[in-house]
């Protein structure tokens, strides 16, 4: 295969460097095309451009491949912690047992809020949305602990920096339950596990320690796996371009966290729950809500189904769905949307609509039915997906500095006025 890529444009014929991935996965370099020809390249949405070169994580969307790493994700889902998965995300390679220890124990150490901070809650309306408190608290930590805003990609320091982003931000998301909930905060217990550190974090009462079930720690602990990194989806890329200003790693990820708040993207996971919460309620048939999916005059669509890379399965919905069932079975416990997500998923798999636009479900599909299952609330499913996502975008972010990459600047097509002349206001 020709290593160029050759354009004709206006009677000139021009040449760009071809790079291939270690998966082959190709592209055109277009870093000179303006530079040489005048003409930039559209693609709103971003679907056919290539914002870096990364070796964290590999998706393959025809064939529903997802690696961190190199690994599968159904071996990490399954084989290791999520403090393990979130090392080898930063650092590209599972830790051997003194690193975990070093790891877990610098994340035990960061758990803890500064009083002050803590203070803060008790700012916000009693239904202040969790992601808006998260996304403002990430970056009130950085007040509280000014040597973050430091920007550093190696080193001590960025060790310490990530551990008490990855730390905090389980506290910060338990804590902001307890406010809206009006219940006292519970201090992180520095003998429990990351995920039943966070249970506990939740749902101790005064003179009542919730101890987290096995089962349900497990699934807490594959659900943050599944969600760890997922390369260059919108709250990433995100979190690169307010990183690509240089900007300290808090608020980038609180930037982060907004862009993963819409419902087509993280807030995905509440939305579906919603969905089945309606179509349970309305006992209207199934075929009425596939009906207002597809009419194209309406803004409707199915919460949870399709994915801009995934065009055959999302292999995290698969895992998540056989762990939904898992749980629920060992819970001893039924939940009528999971029947009803079931209908709906077999519905669509029989349905030119969705076959022909490679509408699957997606990994929100079923993870809503978990948390359920393990006794989350609903209005903080996504902040869930945001504690889980913490160790990709850091990662990210850590990626972007290393290849010293410029800042993100997207140019555009003016379709606006030409120059005018100004009219005075007594003109106008
Ligand atoms: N229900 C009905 N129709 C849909 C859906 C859906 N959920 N998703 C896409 N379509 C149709 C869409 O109308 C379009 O049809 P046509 O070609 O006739 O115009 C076609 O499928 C392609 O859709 P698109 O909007 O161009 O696809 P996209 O790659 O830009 O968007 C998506 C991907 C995930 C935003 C979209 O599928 C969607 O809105 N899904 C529902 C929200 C959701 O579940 N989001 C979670 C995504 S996975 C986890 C994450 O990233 O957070």
């Amino acid at each position: 295969m020709s290593d160029k890529a050759t354009l004709q444009l206006q009677g000139k014929t021009y040449e760009f460097d071809v790079s291939i991935g270690t998966e082959d996965e190709r592209c055109i370099d277009i870093s000179t095309l303006r530079s040489e020809t005048g003409f930039i390249t559209m693609d709103p949405g971003f679907g056919n451009t290539g914002s870096t070169f990364s070796s964290i994580t590999y998706v393959d969307g025809a064939n529903g491949v997802l690696r961190y790493r190199g690994y599968p994700i159904e071996d990490l889902a399954t084989k290791t912690t999520f403090v393990e998965a979130a090392y080898l995300i930063l650092y590209g390679e599972l830790p051997n047992k003194e690193q975990l220890t070093h790891f877990s124990n610098q994340l035990r150490e960061h758990a803890w809020l500064h009083t002050n901070l803590e203070h803060h809650f008790s700012g916000f309306p009693k239904s202040a949305p969790p992601m808006a408190i998260l996304s403002a608290m990430l970056n009130l930590v950085s007040c509280f602990h000014p040597e973050v805003l430091d920007v550093h990609s190696d080193g001590p320091e960025f060790d310490r920096t990530a551990a008490l982003l990855l730390s905090k931000v389980r506290t910060i998301a338990a804590f902001s339950y307890r406010m809206a909930a009006g219940k006292p905060f519970n201090q992180p217990n520095p003998n429990l596990s990351y995920c039943s550190n966070f249970l506990h974090m939740m749902f101790t009462m005064p003179y009542q320690e919730y101890i987290a079930p096995k089962v349900v720690e497990n699934a807490l602990k594959l659900f943050l796996v599944l969600h760890a990194d997922h390369e260059q989806n919108c709250s990433t890329s995100t979190v690169r371009v307010v990183g690509s200003s240089r900007a300290n790693l808090f608020s980038s990820v609180a930037a982060g966290v907004c862009a993963l708040w819409g419902p087509l993207h993280g807030g995905a996971n509440a939305a579906v729950i919603r969905m089945l919460e309606d179509i349970r309620e309305s006992g209207r048939p199934l075929d009425h809500y596939l009906d207002m999916a597809k009419d194209k005059n309406n803004p409707y669509r199915l919460m949870g189904f399709g994915h801009r890379v995934y065009k055959n399965f999302d292999p995290r919905s698969i895992i998540m769905k056989k762990q939904v069932h898992e749980v629920l079975n060992e819970l001893n416990k039924t939940d009528p949307l999971l029947e009803i997500a079931m209908e709906l998923e077999e519905k669509t798999l029989a349905d030119d609509y969705f076959v022909s636009r490679h509408l699957y479900p997606n990994v929100d599909f079923y993870s809503g039915i978990l948390l359920r299952a393990i006794g989350i609330p609903l209005n903080m499913y996504t902040v869930m997906f945001a504690i889980g996502r913490m160790p990709g975008w850091i990662s990210n972010w850590r990626e972007l500095l290393e290849h010293n990459q410029r800042i993100s600047r997207p140019r555009q097509i003016y379709t606006g006025q030409s120059a005018r002349k100004f009219i005075p206001l007594e003109d106008r």
